[in-house]
């Protein structure tokens, strides 16, 4: 006889345990975002620099990513780094997250592919320095084999370029396949456009640090998602935390514009 103990997944821990119990495996989201925020103040907090609170995110991002292997979830997006974050930031900070990501990168293959997770990128790589581009080249080749969850990272990212990116390269096909008698726009010609066009569009979306807004993440594919936003500041966000956030998705009753038991209509 099966017991509740039975379907933790191996590789929790105790506390991640407890809260994956009150969870329906059958319900989980199919594809998670997360607008990590917090790591200034963070840092602010404990009278350190900023960057500190960058490299305090890394554990975060390696508890968070590995819970979500662990469980199974098959795409996960992380908003590493913003178009707005490359071009308003101090250099020195730009640099500084630059190398972190170098080095994550690094240093993180060998656990992606124990866990089978494959390295995607969304934003315009092309505007980043050489060498990060080349080392992303690499991470992405090293973890192509992988077949269980997608992770994401997006960098130097922004919505609206995406967008922007979108309709343009929609034009670009069209001029390529015959002109522009041929050029069909509906929602699926632009999704198969965006730089997400490998994933399904996320059911939740998680924000750190008690933001209410998407800062310009995701705005096309997060139409019908999920929103969470928890007071934890990104440092010290972990796996646990990424579960609870999935309890209180499960909590709630999604009706894509649909109507509720009652035959009520909904909003959304
Ligand atoms: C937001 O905090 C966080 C960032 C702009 C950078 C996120 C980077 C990491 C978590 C580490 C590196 C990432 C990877 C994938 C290795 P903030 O600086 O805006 O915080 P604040 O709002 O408190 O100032």
């Amino acid at each position: 006889m099966s017991t509740l103990h039975d379907k933790v997944p191996a590789g929790l821990d105790r506390k991640e345990a407890e809260v994956y119990r009150h969870l329906d495996p059958a319900r989980l989201p199919k594809h998670i975002a997360i607008i990590m925020d917090g790591n200034g103040r963070w840092a602010k907090r404990r009278h350190m620099p900023r960057v500190a609170g960058h490299r305090a995110g890394v554990a975060a991002v390696r508890s968070t990513v590995e819970t979500a292997a662990r469980i199974h979830i098959p795409a996960l997006t992380l908003y590493a780094f913003s178009e707005e974050n490359w071009k308003k930031r101090p250099t020195s900070e730009v640099s500084f997250l630059m190398r972190l990501l170098s080095r994550y990168l690094k240093a993180e293959v060998p656990t992606l592919n124990e866990n089978n997770i494959r390295l995607e990128y969304i934003g315009r790589q092309h505007e980043l320095p050489a060498d990060v581009q080349e080392r992303m080249g690499w991470a992405r080749e090293a973890t192509a084999g992988n077949t269980g969850m997608v992770l994401t990272l997006a960098l130097n990212y922004s919505a609206r370029s995406e967008l922007v990116d979108a309709f343009r390269s929609m034009v670009e096909a069209a001029s390529q396949n015959g002109g522009f008698d041929h050029l069909q726009i509906d929602e699926d010609a632009v999704s198969r456009h965006l730089y997400t066009r490998h994933l399904p569009d996320p059911d939740l979306v998680v924000r750190t640090s008690g933001e209410m807004r998407l800062s310009n993440f995701l705005l096309w594919q997060l139409a019908y998602a999920e929103i969470y936003v928890t007071s934890t500041l990104w440092p010290d966000f972990r796996g646990v935390h990424l579960l609870e956030g999935i309890r209180e998705f499960q909590k709630r009753e999604r009706r894509y514009g649909g109507l509720n038991g009652d035959g009520h209509a909904q909003n959304s």
